[in-house]
C-alpha cells in the first residue's frame, strides 16, 4: 500500500520532477500538474524508466481554480501537497512583477483555497534563499540559519516570502479555528523549504534540467559553454571580499535537495510540527572561479570566461546554516560538489537537446 499521495505542482520541472522520482522510491503516489510553460511532459517517461512507476499528470495552471478543484475531486485520497510551480527568473521579476505576483502569489493562493474545500492539509512549499536578501547585513548570521531576518531584494524574493506569510497565516488560522471547535487541528501543517543553488542531474545521465529559454543560473550557462551553445562564461564580478574575489554560493545536488522534500514531507505527516521553515543547503560555499574549475575538472577540458561587472542584485556570500534539517529531518547532504559536475556533465553531453530527444538506447530496451 501506498505511504502516502501527494499532489505535485510544477512536478514536470527541474526540483519537482526530483522530487516525484524520490516520492515514487518512498512508497508515495503522485499526481503532477503542470502548465508546461518551462518543463516537457518527456520528463515522465524518463521517471517511469527509472523507477517503473509513472505519476499521474494533467496539464493545469495553477491559477485555474475550478480546475484544480476538479484534479482534487478525482483524487480524494490526496492528503498532501508539495508546491513547486512558479516563475522563477529574478531579473525577469524586475521587469514583469505583476506577471510573477500573478503566477507566484495568486497561483498560491488559489491553490491554498483549493485545498482547504478539499481538506488537503499538509503544504510543503519551494520557497528560496532569496527570502533573506543580503544576509551579509548581520556578518554573524553566515552560514545563515532560519531566523536570520527575511528581506527580500526583487520582486521574486518579494513573492517567495509573500507566500510563506501567507501560508504561516492559513495553517495558523485553521489549527486556531480547530480549536476553538474544540478538535486539534494538529493536522494542518506547512513546510517552507528555504533552498540554496541546485546542482546536477541524474546519475543516469536521462534526467536533467531542461530550461526553454535562456538559462539565468550559473551551471546551466557553464553547460552550455561546454557544449558550443555559449562562447564563454561571463563571471559577474571579481572584486567581492572572498578568497579569489568572486560570490560565494552554496551548491546542493539536486538528489540530496529532492530527498529533503520526501523527509519533510514525512515530518508534517508524523510530527505535525504547524508551520515550519527548513533551510536546504550543504553549509558549504564555493566561489564562482571553484565552480568553474570544478565543472571543467568534470569536462575535462578548461572552459573559457572572462570578467564582468557585478550583476545587480547580487550579494557576496548566501551559505547555508542547515543544522536545523540535519537535526529535526535527519537530512544530510549525501552527494559532492564533484558528482554534481560529472552527473551534471553526463546529462548535458548526451542530450544537448534536453527532453527534446530519445532517451539512450540502454534505457529503451531495458
Ligand atoms: P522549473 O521552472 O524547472 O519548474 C517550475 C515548474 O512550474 C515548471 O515545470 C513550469 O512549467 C511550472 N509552472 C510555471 N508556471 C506555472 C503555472 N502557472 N501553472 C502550473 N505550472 C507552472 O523551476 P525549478 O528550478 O524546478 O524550481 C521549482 C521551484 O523551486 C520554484 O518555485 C522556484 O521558485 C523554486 N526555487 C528554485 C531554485 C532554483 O535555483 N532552481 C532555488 C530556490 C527555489
Ligand atoms: C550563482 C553565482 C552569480 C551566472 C539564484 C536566485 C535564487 C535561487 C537560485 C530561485 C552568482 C554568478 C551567474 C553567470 C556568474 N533561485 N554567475 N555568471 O544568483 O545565487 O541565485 O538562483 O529561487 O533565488 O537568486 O544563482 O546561479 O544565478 O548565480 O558569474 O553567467 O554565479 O553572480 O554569484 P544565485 P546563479
Amino acid at each position: 500500500m501506498a505511504v502516502g499521495s501527494v499532489l505535485v505542482t510544477g512536478g514536470t520541472g527541474y526540483i519537482g520532477s526530483f522530487t516525484t522520482l524520490a516520492l515514487l522510491e518512498a512508497g508515495y503516489e503522485v499526481v503532477i500538474i503542470d502548465n508546461l510553460f518551462n518543463s516537457s511532459e518527456e520528463v515522465i517517461s524518463r521517471i517511469e524508466l527509472i523507477t517503473g512507476k509513472r505519476p499521474k499528470y494533467y496539464t493545469c495552471d495553477v491559477t485555474d481554480g475550478p480546475k484544480l478543484d476538479s484534479i482534487f475531486d478525482k483524487h480524494p485520497e490526496i492528503d498532501s501537497v508539495i508546491h513547486f510551480a512558479a516563475l522563477k527568473a529574478v531579473g525577469e521579476s524586475g521587469e514583469k512583477p505583476l506577471d510573477y505576483y500573478h503566477v507566484n502569489v495568486y497561483g498560491s493562493l488559489t491553490l491554498l483555497k483549493s485545498m482547504q474545500k478539499h481538506n488537503v492539509t499538509n503544504i510543503v512549499f519551494s520557497s528560496s534563499a532569496t527570502v533573506y536578501g543580503d544576509a551579509t547585513r548581520f556578518p554573524n548570521m553566515i552560514p545563515i540559519p532560519e531566523d536570520c531576518p527575511l528581506g527580500p531584494t526583487n520582486p521574486y524574493g518579494s513573492t517567495k516570502f509573500t507566500v510563506e506569510m501567507m501560508i504561516t497565516d492559513h495553517i495558523n488560522a485553521e489549527r486556531a479555528n480547530a480549536k476553538k471547535a474544540g478538535k486539534s487541528g494538529e493536522q494542518f501543517n506547512a513546510g517552507l523549504l528555504r533552498y540554496f543553488n541546485p546542482a546536477g542531474s541524474h546519475p543516469s545521465g536521462i534526467m536533467g534540467e531542461d530550461p526553454q529559454g535562456v538559462p539565468y543560473n550559473l551551471l546551466p550557462l557553464l553547460a552550455q559553454v561546454a557544449v558550443g551553445k555559449r562562447e564563454k562564461l561571463l563571471v559577474f564580478g571579481d572584486d567581492y571580499s572572498s578568497k579569489d574575489g568572486t560570490a560565494i554560493r552554496d551548491y546542493i545536488h539536486i538528489l540530496d535537495l529532492s530527498a529533503g522534500h520526501v523527509l519533510a514531507l514525512d515530518y508534517l505527516r508524523s510530527k505535525h510540527p504547524g508551520v515550519r521553515a527548513w533551510n536546504l543547503g550543504t553549509g558549504k560555499g564555493s566561489t564562482v572561479y571553484e565552480m568553474i574549475a570544478a565543472f571543467s575538472k568534470a569536462v575535462g577540458r578548461d572552459l573559457p570566461y572572462e570578467v564582468a561587472p557585478r550583476r545587480a542584485g547580487d550579494v557576496l556570500n548566501l551559505t547555508a546554516n542547515a543544522a536545523r534539517a540535519e537535526k529535526e529531518l535527519g537530512w544530510t547532504p549525501k552527494h559532492t560538489l564533484e558528482e554534481a559536475c560529472a552527473d551534471l556533465w553526463r546529462w548535458t553531453e548526451g542530450n544537448p537537446q534536453g527532453y527534446r530527444q530519445s532517451p539512450p538506447e540502454e534505457y529503451v530496451s531495458k
